[in-house]
């Protein structure tokens, strides 16, 4: 129980990553927040839960100011406080830049990047007036390393790693921590949809698996028990770190 009465926001709670963050911060005590565009997801996954007056689902689009203030709200006015912040919810689109649609940069740099800016715009104010709080950004390891077909997605994910390095400075005497995950490939229903756009989705999962020094993907749950890692007191002493969760993809 390393989380015990921890109020923790999760993004994108309802799929994949944060879902199985979301499963395993309640398992440790924690209050989950679980927030997503998709709002049954977010409320099967709080069913999952199992004690729902524990957790809570919540509808939002992140990279909109008026829905993450909302979501601030509504977790204050349930729990009375936030301890962490996991700002996951990404989404990965394909293409290099010459491929690359003026909307689909913007809409990448929003969901990926402006949604962290926002959470962290009006929670940081509730963690200084709290004495301090825990923030975990999703970040990936195409911010650390090249990967064919993701221009505009590890230009976002670049800017995640700088952003959380910068505020974990910024706020290092105000017992704000601020860490970021990188994960690597990852078998959740993002890459599910990743795959399907491919005209052989199996060939298509052959050659990431073969691309992975493991020679297998990760689980969202292997990525989750890192997040509980970095958000507990055991890493206390950690922050403004890109971690790497991605079986020696970026060694
Ligand atoms: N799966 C991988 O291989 C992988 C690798 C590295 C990094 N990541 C990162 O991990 C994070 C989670 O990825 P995943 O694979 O679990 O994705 P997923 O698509 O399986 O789940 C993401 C969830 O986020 C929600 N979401 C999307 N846009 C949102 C928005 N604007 N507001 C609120 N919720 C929104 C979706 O509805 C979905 O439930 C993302 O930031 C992704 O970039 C994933």
């Amino acid at each position: 129980m390393r989380l015990t009465d921890k109020v923790a926001i999760i993004t994108g709670a309802g799929a994949g990553i944060g879902r199985a963050t979301a499963l395993l911060f309640a398992s440790e005590g924690a209050k989950v927040v679980a927030v997503d565009l998709d709002l049954q997801a977010a409320e099967a996954v709080v069913a999952e839960v199992g004690a729902s007056s524990l957790a809570m689902a919540i509808q939002a689009d992140v990279s909109v100011l008026a829905d993450v203030q909302r979501v601030v709200a509504e977790t204050l006015d349930r729990f009375g406080r936030i301890s962490i912040l996991f700002n996951n919810a990404g989404i990965v689109p394909h293409g290099k830049i010459h491929q690359t649609t003026e909307a689909e940069w913007d809409r990448t740099m929003a969901v990926n990047v402006r949604s962290m800016y926002l959470m962290c715009h009006e929670v940081v104010p509730i963690f200084l007036k709290q004495g301090g709080g825990d923030i975990l950004n999703t970040a990936s390891a195409a911010a650390l390393r090249s990967v064919v077909d993701r221009a505009a997605y590890s230009a976002s994910k670049g800017a995640v790693v700088a952003l959380t390095k910068s505020m974990a400075l910024d706020y290092v005497r105000d017992r704000i921590r601020v860490n970021c995950l990188c994960p690597g490939t990852v078998d959740t229903p993002s890459l599910g949809q990743r795959l399907a756009a491919f005209p052989d989705p199996v060939e298509a999962r052959k050659q990431f698996v073969a691309r992975q020094p493991m020679g297998r993907l990760g689980t969202a749950e292997e990525i989750a028990q890192a997040a509980l890692f970095l958000v507990s007191d055991e890493a206390a002493f950690i922050t403004g770190i890109a971690f790497s969760v991605d079986g020696g993809f970026t060694v």
